[in-house]
């Protein structure tokens, strides 16, 4: 099993660091300074080397250090062997009206692409904004699935881009008035990759709904449960046919509304406690706006999803039982230890399930 390790890090206009450098020993490494010092500045780097994004869900723009064009991040890291990465975005230097772009490079290797990029340093981030992958919504939970599976998979990566191209096209489309064979070329194309991501969740989700229990239970000695399920119009889909005759039947409505309404990126993906939800809407059995249920309407009994019955630390919980999950099944799947990056997150949780975590 080898050790992913992130040696140096150079960052040049990337939020308030002008230009600074480090450099990282090997085992735990701790960073300290006042608020506002840059320390998850660092994280954010070298996520952004990991997984070509920030962590912070902000835009690229935004980590344009103020004042400046471009940012500019490398790193020089160790997985079974050295390597160097260096990521730029910004406006062309010699033309400040040229269109921002994302520029990669891979041990000198410039404009390599960024399924080549994707996942070479293996990383996972606990921070305090995983709690919207709990308790915000459906998007915010198919982007770390989709992120996750990036990293361990570059054609997932690429089936992604495929598929967000073709549903551009096909939203431009109906925004006209289409005609049947441009629906039709763009079908195909959604279907091709759609099938593929559709195949690489659904084996993800019960491979990692184990560990992902085990570590609820582990954290909450065992009082906390909570389930991973995966629902969506694509439920019935198993080949590409299935995939274009799924998206013909959703086409009245997506003329109607002008936009694709059935596929993957439509796909909810639930935290419930046990059991299924009832056709796979979220249950928000809740009472009228006092509390109280309206006499004779008996309440189904659907499980509850943590997003409406969990508490602030449960929701903790779980989003950190989330993260120790996706460590152990990226280190399973690559036969590595990925780089662990940890931000402020023992606030919410209480002494006992800070002390299950620490173990960890
Ligand atoms: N695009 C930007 N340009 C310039 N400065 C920025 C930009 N984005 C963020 N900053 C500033 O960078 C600094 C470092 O932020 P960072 O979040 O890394 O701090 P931190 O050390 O993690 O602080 P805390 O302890 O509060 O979490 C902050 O002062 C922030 O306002
Ligand atoms: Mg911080």
């Amino acid at each position: 099993m080898s050790l992913a390790r992130v040696k140096a890090l150079k960052l040049h206009n990337f939020r308030n660091a002008e230009k600074a450098e480090y450099e990282f020993s090997d085992g735990l490494i701790f960073i300290t300074g006042n608020n506002g010092a840059g320390k998850t500045t660092i994280l954010e780097a070298i996520g952004l080397i990991s997984f070509l994004k920030s962590f912070r869900s902000a835009l690229d723009r935004d980590m344009i250090k103020s004042g400046a064009s471009f940012f500019r991040v490398e790193a020089d890291f160790l997985t079974t062997d050295a390597h160097r990465i260096a990521i730029s975005y910004g406006r062309n230097p010699g033309d400040l009206s040229s269109a921002l772009a994302k520029k990669y490079a891979f041990d000198g290797r410039q404009n390599e692409k960024a399924a080549n990029i994707i996942g070479r340093v293996p990383s996972v981030v606990l921070s305090p904004d995983d709690m919207r992958i709990i308790a915000g919504d459906h998007a915010e939970r198919r982007r770390f699935l989709d992120l996750l599976l990036s990293m361990l998979y570059p054609a997932y990566f690429a089936a992604l881009q495929h598929y967000q191209r073709a549903l551009k096209l096909r939203s431009q489309a109906l925004k006209s008035r289409p005609d049947e064979g441009v629906l039709t070329a763009v079908d195909r194309e959604l279907a091709q990759a759609g099938v593929e991501i559709l195949e690489k969740r659904r084996q993800f989700i019960p491979e990692f709904a184990t560990p992902f229990s085990e570590n609820v239970a582990k954290i909450s000695s065992g009082s906390d449960t909570w389930l991973i399920q995966y629902k969506g119009d694509t439920s019935a889909v198993k080949t590409r046919d299935d995939y274009l005759a799924m998206l013909k039947e959703h086409r009245a409505t997506d003329l109607r509304l002008r936009q694709t309404t059935g596929g993957i990126h439509r796909d909810r993906i639930f935290f419930t406690q046990g059991g299924e939800t009832e056709s796979g809407q979220p249950s928000a059995i809740r009472g009228s706006a006092d509390g109280a249920v309206s006499s004779g309407n008996r309440i189904p009994s659907v499980p509850q999803e943590i997003r409406t019955v969990g508490s602030q630390g449960q929701k903790r919980t779980a989003a950190l039982a989330l993260k120790m999950a996706q460590f152990s099944y990226m280190r399973a799947k690559l036969n590595a230890t990925p780089v662990l990056l940890i931000d402020d997150i023992l606030n919410e949780l209480d002494l006992k399930r800070r002390a299950s975590f620490i173990d960890f």
